[in-house]
């Protein structure tokens, strides 16, 4: 974990770089070949943590597999009518540009526990998604009609990020989306937390949890840093929620080394962010480079990740309980190239503990009035740390 002012790898970092080969996806790649049309990627998978049931999502497909990856239903999502340029889409308001079949990549999934329905999100018609019933993907709905259920067009899928946090007491759950906007900073908020209403045609779904006239559930990219760095985008590459948080790794353009001149080099960085679950003015939100480091190298291209509990033999030989949560994350090597990152990458784990006390302490240090808030891409929105508990800076510790 790279900190702002001291870049220390805090990480636990495995004894080797582990180099990745395609055949780690074996069975994926066999269901792929042998039910799959041809064309269609697959981008997505979410496990059923119950039934052991598996959903996968793929370019113009949802599929349905049991536990023992038996395609059991199958979901069809595009080809669709459109152009990625109408906003908004050609089934509102009629377009000035070219219609075509456009493929619809499947960009997040997600498993709606409390109303027993898979939440499918897709790169056609500005982002829309669709509502399906875990059983049989029957469509229950798509909304559509309000700029709300947009969330972005940007068609590569691995970029956008969501997580569910329902709530025993309400019927309406919450979903925090993070993802690139594509220069459209107008149109799309880049981290934004949408109310999850239990019936698919409420008009209120996936309206911004708070909203009043200054303030609402969202962060968007500045203007000023999409003028002055046209190609600035953070991609969401991974979420999860622990505890009272929400966390997201992501990956960005390092708007530090790159020069504004559009015709140098980019460098990127990777970043875990943070947010308050119940701080629906997202004033806890908070960022932290991260990455990692082996015999001088370093891998600074986040590529993927999950959150999990090591087992016995990791947990000893790393000296942790076995009840700590772990995040482990595919890092690829340097800063360069985000498209199409080196094939030199490395298996970095990070203990979900020592990421929350170095958020802590640099909390903590910006309370004393310590340097700034490290949110370069804010740019001349840089908010200095005050030496004041009263300022609006409010960040609620754990
Ligand atoms: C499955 O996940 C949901 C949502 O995170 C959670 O509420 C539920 O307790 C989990 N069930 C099991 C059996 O782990
Ligand atoms: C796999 O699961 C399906 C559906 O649950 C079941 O019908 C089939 O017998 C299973 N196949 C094997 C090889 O276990």
């Amino acid at each position: 974990l790279f900190a702002p002012a001291l870049s220390v790898p805090i990480s636990y970092f495995y004894p080797f770089p582990l180099f990745l080969s395609s055949s780690s996806h074996c069975s994926v790649s066999s269901f792929l070949i042998r039910f799959a049309p041809s064309e269609s990627g697959l981008t997505h998978l979410a496990i059923h943590n119950k039934t052991g049931e598996v959903y996968v999502g793929a370019v113009n497909w949802i599929f349905k597999l049991s536990s023992n990856l038996t395609k059991l239903r199958s979901h069809m999502t595009g080809p669709v009518v459109d152009n990625e340029k109408c906003y908004p889409p050609p089934s509102v308001q009629s377009c000035p540009h070219d219609l075509a079949q456009t493929p619809n990549v499947n960009k997040l999934l997600l498993i709606d526990y409390a109303q027993n329905r898979l939440i499918a999100c897709g790169s056609t018609s500005q982002g829309i998604c669709q509502f399906l019933r875990l059983d049989d993907l029957f469509k229950l709905g798509e909304p559509h009609h309000r700029k709300e259920h947009y969330l972005s067009s940007v068609a590569e899928s691995g970029t956008m990020s969501g997580v569910i946090i329902s709530s025993p007491h309400s019927p309406t759950s919450k979903l925090f989306i993070g993802t690139p906007i594509d220069g459209k900073s107008e149109y799309f908020p880049t981290l934004s937390s949408r109310k999850l209403m239990e019936n698919e045609e409420n008009a209120d779904m996936f309206s911004f949890v708070y909203q009043d006239e200054f303030v609402s559930s969202q962060l968007k990219i500045p203007s000023d840093t999409l003028s002055k760095f046209p190609a600035f985008d953070i991609y969401y590459v991974y979420s999860f929620s622990s505890e009272q948080f929400v966390y997201y790794l992501t990956m960005q353009l390092d708007t530090q080394l790159t020069s504004p001149d559009a015709s140098g080099e980019q460098f990127f960085t990777s970043k875990i962010v943070r947010l308050c679950v119940d701080d629906p003015k997202f004033y806890s939100y908070v960022e932290f480079p991260i990455g990692c480091t082996k015999d001088g190298v370093e891998y600074r291209l986040v590529q993927d990740a999950f959150l999990a509990r090591p087992g016995r033999q990791l947990a000893n030989s790393l000296g942790i309980s076995e009840n700590e949560d772990i995040l482990f994350t595919i890092f690829s090597q340097g800063q360069k190239n985000r498209a199409k990152p080196p094939k030199e990458s490395a298996l970095c784990l990070f203990t979900l503990r020592k990421i929350k006390e170095k958020i802590k302490e640099r909390i903590q240090s910006c309370y004393k009035g310590d340097g700034k808030l490290s949110l370069p891409w804010l740019l001349n929105k840089e908010l200095a740390c005050i030496n004041s508990v009263s300022s609006n800076l409010l960040f609620v510790l754990s």
